[in-house]
């Protein structure tokens, strides 16, 4: 990652209120960039977005992704050379409960910003912030491709590979590589995995689950103990966007395509051996039990294969789980502690810079 690239770059960056926008705002600010964030309210309470006050650092404007109309108005307002969208109902539980409402916001809302882009002269560099979840899970142990089909089981894996589908086709149609010298704008979507790190208030993920219940001295549940999932602190796969942004407007259509930001092998770990490591570093009074509760269906099995990053973009991850769940501990002991929550994740970040 090239930190000088991103002094005064313009960037749009929907779904800033939520956990992944929450930190990207940080680290962008620290970079330089002007950033102007499109989101709905923060999606819990407590949230990083309150806790950091990152109203400050960025132009927040509060929008739904499904409000065509005032999207494109801000994107031409803003300006923007960079649009990164996370903006998205991300949670697999939630989207068995509300399928539709999921679909409109991770396929219609692709739709209306890639049109908006469409419509503004600003944009040179597009990443649409998708999942590892895209690919039609088979439960086998090796990493998925980007080559490899997309499937998703549940209305949010499905509704992310759609988002896919929808940014490969508005790059045939609209951005097409071979046209590049005429609309200039570069398009590319980024499959990263279960992201964790401190500020994470999302209900029904594991690791927020896990440091809520430590931090009121309650025993661990677990659901699906045995799942295994690429885990990364939620820097990895930041970094690995800003490069992909960094590369699509440098180098152009070259990198116009699709990308895995995924952790090493060995940190593709099951939910009970995260679960594990994670009270050995917390400490006293840390426990957990599994729950026999039937939960709706999830994979079991889910790597990413992340080689193409690794050695045409030369990314590979700094910290590995044992890192991540430290500065996690960090985080939650600071935050218990009253440390300026702000002042906790730019600590945090520096520390993962200069590793
Ligand atoms: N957290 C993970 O483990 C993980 C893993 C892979 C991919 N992702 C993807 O990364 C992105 C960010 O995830 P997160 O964990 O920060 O989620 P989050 O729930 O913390 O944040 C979601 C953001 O999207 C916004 N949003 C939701 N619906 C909207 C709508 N209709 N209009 C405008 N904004 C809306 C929310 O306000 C919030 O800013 C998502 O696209 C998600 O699918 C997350």
């Amino acid at each position: 990652m090239n930190c000088k690239f991103w002094k005064d770059k313009s960037v749009f960056l929907t779904g800033h209120t939520g956990f992944k926008g929450s930190w990207l705002s940080i680290l962008l600010n620290k970079l330089g960039a002007r950033v102007t964030g499109y989101a709905l309210p923060p999606p819990t309470n407590p949230s990083l977005f309150k806790q950091a006050k990152i109203d400050q650092i960025v132009n927040s404007i509060e929008g739904d992704i499904r409000d065509r109309k005032f999207l494109l108005q801000q994107i031409k307002n803003s300006e923007p050379e960079i649009v990164i969208h996370m903006a998205a109902q991300p949670l697999v539980r939630e989207s068995y409960i509300y399928p539709v409402e999921t679909y409109e916001t991770n396929v219609m809302g692709t739709v209306h910003l890639l049109d908006a882009v469409r419509s503004t002269n600003s944009v040179r560099t597009v990443v649409n912030v998708t999942t590892d979840k895209v690919y039609e899970n088979k439960e086998w142990e090796w990493g998925y491709r980007e080559c490899e089909p997309f499937g998703g089981y549940d209305p949010y894996s499905n509704s992310k590979a759609c988002s896919e589908l929808v940014t490969s086709s508005y790059r045939n149609s609209f951005f097409n590589p071979a046209d590049y010298s005429k609309h200039k704008v570069a398009v590319a979507s980024a499959r990263a995995g279960n992201v964790i790190g401190g500020g994470d208030w999302a209900i029904d993920r594991i690791v927020p689950d896990c440091v809520c219940a430590l931090s009121k001295g309650e025993t661990i549940t677990l659901r699906n103990p045995y799942s295994i999932r690429p885990w990364q602190h939620v820097l990895e796969p930041l970094s690995g966007y800003l490069l992909l942004a960094e590369m699509l407007f440098t180098r152009g259509v070259e990198f116009a395509e699709g990308w895995n930001f995924g952790p090493e092998d060995r940190d593709c770990v099951s939910v009970e051996l995260l679960v594990k490591k994670l009270c050995k570093i917390w400490g006293e009074n840390s426990s957990y039990t599994i729950s026999n509760n039937n939960s709706p269906h999830e994979a079991n099995f889910l790597k990413l294969d992340c080689s193409k990053a690794r050695n045409r973009m030369k990314w590979t991850p700094h910290w590995h789980l044992d890192d991540t769940l430290n500065s996690i501990v960090a985080w939650a002991k600071g935050f218990q502690k009253g440390q300026d929550i702000m002042s906790l994740c730019i600590e945090q970040i520096n520390t993962w810079l200069r590793a």
